[in-house]
């Protein structure tokens, strides 16, 4: 039996918030109970500001209001980049003593006052040749988890569990697709979040501070379109080569290449930490990654084999949401990956 009683998972973006209920999520095909999503108020996400965390109460509200959701649990997702992690190795440190040892090494690496976060640590596996415990270290200002426990109280809300967009998404992942040695890359409105999963355990995460309203501002700036002219185009022609001569394309490439080149580090990082290679399969999520030709981009570019994921796969789902599901295809994986937390 699952240790979480049944809840909803809610994911949190700058655009968009997307929330999930499932049952029976430790058999092997979950059930959709139910599924909504809300634009996001703008400016309130991580404010300190008690009347911005109302507004985000009232849009978490009026999604559940919309969508039926019954259920009063919650599990959220902290936005990747206001969490801190890190993957680390303690050679020759014993399994009981391990807690203390994460504590203890965290202040080196954690980049804020320790007093200030509230850490918490996944045991990962083992490394045999050098006899360490392997563990992935989260740090989370405790000014944000408040943020969102004030959000779920101005929602009617009971908030029973917390955890990072990336740790949900590799869930997500393992279950829907079987996948357990992937790259995750999730294109964002103002963020692309990338982790890296291996062996069926989340290893590494950065968020890399561009996302997918740059793409729109870049045509913006190169038209002089306004902002929903700019958008269309962005969603219609993307990143194929030969349309419009070309004009999409090249508005949009230098932008993907900054990203890109922010990907290839976090792998280059990941490769150094710890002498593995990195999975050469990605898998695209987020609504930024239905742009057109982004798949073959990203493989291009990166000479890699990426496909846009789909966290829908072996979940029941009921002909009433088939048309939600369809639209918002690789966009919900942080709220199933929360949906299907268990404990
Ligand atoms: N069909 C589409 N083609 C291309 N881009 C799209 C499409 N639909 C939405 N987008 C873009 O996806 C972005 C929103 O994605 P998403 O809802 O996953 O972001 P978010 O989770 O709210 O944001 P963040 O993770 O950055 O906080 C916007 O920039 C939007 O323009
Ligand atoms: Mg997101």
């Amino acid at each position: 039996m699952a240790k979480l009683p049944d809840h909803v998972g809610i994911d949190f973006g700058t655009h968009t918030v997307k929330a999930v209920e499932l049952r029976n999520i430790l058999t092997s095909t979950p059930e959709l109970v139910n599924l909504g999503s809300q634009l996001t108020p703008k400016g309130v996400i991580n404010s300190e500001e008690r009347q911005d965390q109302k507004k985000l109460g009232v849009a978490l509200k009026m999604l559940f209001d919309t969508a039926k959701i019954r259920n009063r649990n919650v599990v959220m997702a902290l936005p990747e980049f206001s969490v801190f992690t890190r993957f680390l190795e303690f050679p020759g440190v014993k399994k009981e003593e391990l807690g203390e040892a994460v504590f203890f090494e965290a202040k080196q690496y954690v980049p804020m006052a320790i007093e200030d976060v509230q850490m918490s640590y996944v045991t990962i596996g083992f490394n045999e040749e050098k006899n360490a415990p392997r563990v992935l270290l989260v740090a989370a200002p405790k000014k944000i988890i408040e943020i969102y426990m004030n959000v779920a109280n101005f929602a009617d809300l009971d908030l029973i569990a917390i955890e990072t967009e990336s740790v949900a998404m590799g869930r997500a992942m393992l279950k829907s697709m079987g996948k357990r040695s992937v790259v995750m890359l999730d294109f964002g409105a103002n963020s692309t979040d990338m982790s890296i999963m291996a062996d069926g355990y989340l290893v590494f995460s950065q968020s890399i501070s561009i996302g997918s309203d740059s793409l729109t501002q870049s045509i913006i700036n190169k038209f002089n379109f306004d902002y929903n002219r700019a958008e269309e185009f962005k969603r219609n022609y993307g990143l194929i080569p030969n349309v419009l001569e070309g004009k999409i394309f090249s508005s949009l490439t230098p932008i993907m290449d900054s990203i890109m080149l922010e990907v290839r580090r976090g792998v280059e990082f990941y490769k150094n930490k710890t002498l593995s290679a990195s999975p050469n399969e990605y898998l695209l999520n987020g609504d930024g990654a239905l742009l057109p030709g982004i798949t073959e981009y990203v493989s291009k570019s990166l000479g890699v084999n990426a496909q846009i994921a789909n966290p829908w796969l072996n979940i029941s789902i009921d002909n009433k949401f088939k048309d939600l599901v369809a639209k918002g295809g690789p966009s919900y994986s942080v709220a199933i990956g929360l949906g299907l937390k268990d404990e």
